[in-house]
């Protein structure tokens, strides 16, 4: 059995969660690691400008140069494990730039699950990366989700802190940012199941298996929240995109702008903000349940966010 990982990470994160995803699959098959290079990096720890210059074309989809991969093309792969992460509410640059370049042919009838590593919200990235698993034609049959379980407002601080000064580790009155170092390793109990499922060309109910095991736990309130992002982001990437590309002096004033309404919505307005989707949590219970099958599943319906 031959498995392709197609990732990218800057942190290292998303590796360690695919090296301990595939930890048991090691003897039954041939694995190889392909990781997503953009031809112009951008900087970990990040500095507050190049951070929210990257928004416009993270919302907009909007792809970058990646360096070539074509050992990928080489093998007929059984199965293709997808990582990546949301950079704001979308695809990161990199995994998007891979998913669109003519590298990921690759994918074509393939099975491909996705691993995502992220702090907590997800749920648009992997509509946008569903569309285009759609579009190449690939076969998306799981999708696993790693995620900061420590509460919103914690898991902000610390992520800040570890994109920032490149912190992960605790400080005095932080923890430890990211997915934690448990659940990076408990991932290796993914491995077998997904095997069995691969040989057996049962792929249908992979998912279903998964969900079983924990694969994504998602709290109503997120989609709400989430969806409150969705609708402004967009039109702030668009208004920064006039102006110019990135780093274009002339959209300077706009990400300003952009990244100080964030901030306060963050830490301002966030005690209101959480109330709010709180009272319209339990008001649109019955669909946000609903919603939330939808998003633990693999299925695509376009519009579901949006
Ligand atoms: C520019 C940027 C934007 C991000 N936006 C989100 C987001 O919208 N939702 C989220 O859950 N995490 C977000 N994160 C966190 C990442 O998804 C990810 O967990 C973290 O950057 C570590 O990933 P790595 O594997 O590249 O090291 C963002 C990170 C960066 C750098």
């Amino acid at each position: 059995m031959k498995i392709l990982v197609v990732y990218f990470t800057q942190s290292g994160q998303l590796k360690g969660i695919l090296d301990n995803i595939v930890q048991d699959m090691k003897q039954e098959a041939e694995i190889d690691f392909a990781e997503i290079r953009l031809v112009q990096p951008f900087p970990f720890p990040w500095s507050s400008a190049t951070f929210f210059d990257a928004m416009p074309e993270s919302v907009l989809q909007v792809p970058a140069a990646i360096q070539p991969m074509p050992a990928i093309m080489d093998k007929d792969y059984d199965l293709v494990l997808f990582g990546y992460q949301p950079w704001f509410l979308h695809p990161s640059i990199p995994a998007n730039s891979f998913l669109q370049s003519e590298w990921a042919v690759a994918l074509r009838d393939k099975p491909v699950i996705t691993v995502i590593g992220c702090r907590n919200m997800w749920l648009n990235a992997q509509e946008k990366v569903k569309a285009q698993l759609q579009r190449l034609g690939a076969n998306h049959i799981g999708n696993i989700v790693l995620e900061d379980k420590h509460g919103n407002m914690t898991s902000t601080l610390t992520i800040i802190r570890w994109l920032f000064k490149g912190q992960k580790e605790a400080s005095k009155r932080l923890p430890d940012a990211g997915v934690s170092d448990r659940d990076i390793r408990d991932t290796q109990r993914y491995g077998k199941p997904i095997l069995r499922h691969i040989k057996e060309g049962q792929t249908e109910a992979l998912q279903q298996d998964l969900l079983h095991l924990g694969a994504i736990h998602l709290r109503p309130n997120l989609i709400v929240l989430e969806k409150r992002g969705v609708s402004q982001f967009p039109k702030w990437a668009k208004k920064a995109r006039d102006k110019g590309g990135p780093g274009a002096a002339e959209r300077k004033p706009v990400i300003k702008l952009f990244s100080r309404i964030l901030i306060t919505a963050i830490f301002v307005l966030s005690p209101i903000t959480a109330l709010v989707a709180k009272i319209q949590t339990a008001l649109k219970k019955k669909q946000l349940l609903k919603a939330v099958e939808y998003f633990k599943s693999t299925q695509y319906q376009p519009g579901r966010l949006g």
